[in-house]
């Protein structure tokens, strides 16, 4: 059966068809690269996915239960967990903090919470700045805290948008050491990237986006040598 469906999903801004009658189904426990060019609507459809628009038309559904339209803190109580393209952390609060208040968000009491915050930021080579300044931090630290925040709770879906831009190579490869692993232990993920390389050594299957369509959705090595793909990325820009 499928997990996370997406039919006939629609968004428009103005005269800008941003996302348009996108269509695919994911099962339990896929690892999806969503990919396309500059203004594909990659963001638009993470946007919609996560509650922050309603689409014009179309529907999303997990499992059996429709999620489109309802409100942000209604998908995250889904389990829906997200790092943003633009990262999001509180710069004027701690490390630990950070992780704790995202545990709060998810329903757990302080001691679980400084339990598994404790245990992430040991995982992602945080833990020696677990008292500093979330602001202080580099832009790969701050990218890794906020995928560690993804995990405080036990999350359905985390939804990756561009967790690898401008994040040096050691980070990098922790960031994609967690994904993987998790992925082993049956966690779903859809990925927004355009570092090619890093879809194609984690994602087993890529949908692409071209002026709001889906233009392609396969094997992500078949997607790459596709034609269409390869021209839509050549041509730049959406529309
Ligand atoms: N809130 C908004 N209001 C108006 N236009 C928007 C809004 N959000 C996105 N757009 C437009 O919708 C189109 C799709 O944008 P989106 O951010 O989804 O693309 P993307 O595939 O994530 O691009 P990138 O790879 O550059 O991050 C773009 O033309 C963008 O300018
Ligand atoms: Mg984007």
């Amino acid at each position: 059966m499928s997990y996370l469906t997406f039919d006939g999903v629609s968004k428009r801004f103005g005269g800008l068809q941003a996302v348009a009658n996108v269509s695919f189904r994911m099962a339990r426990g896929e690892l999806l690269a969503l990919i396309g060019p500059n203004g594909s609507g990659k963001t638009t459809l993470l946007n919609i996915l996560s509650g922050y628009y309603a689409p014009d038309s179309g529907s999303i559904s997990l499992e059996d239960t429709a999620i489109h339209g309802l409100k942000p803190d209604q998908v995250a109580h889904r389990g829906f967990a997200r790092m943003f393209q633009l990262t999001r952390v509180f710069r004027r609060m701690s490390v630990m903090d950070n992780l704790l208040v995202a545990g709060y968000a998810v329903g757990l009491d302080h001691a679980a919470a400084a339990k598994n915050a404790a245990r992430l930021t040991e995982e992602l080579g945080l833990s020696h700045l677990n008292d500093e300044d979330a602001g202080r931090l580099s832009g790969g630290q701050q990218k890794l805290l906020e995928f560690g925040g993804c995990f405080m709770g036990e999350p359905t879906v985390v939804l990756l948008d561009e967790p690898f831009a401008a994040i040096h190579p050691s980070m990098k490869e922790i960031l994609a050491r967690r994904i993987k692993e998790r992925h082993d232990e049956g966690q779903t993920f859809i990925i927004v990237s355009h570092d090619i390389p890093a879809v194609l050594e984690l994602c087993p299957r890529a949908v692409v986006m071209n002026a709001g369509e889906v233009i392609a959705d396969d094997a992500t090595e078949r997607v790459l040598n596709d034609e269409r793909v390869i021209e839509a990325y050549l041509g730049g820009t959406a529309g």
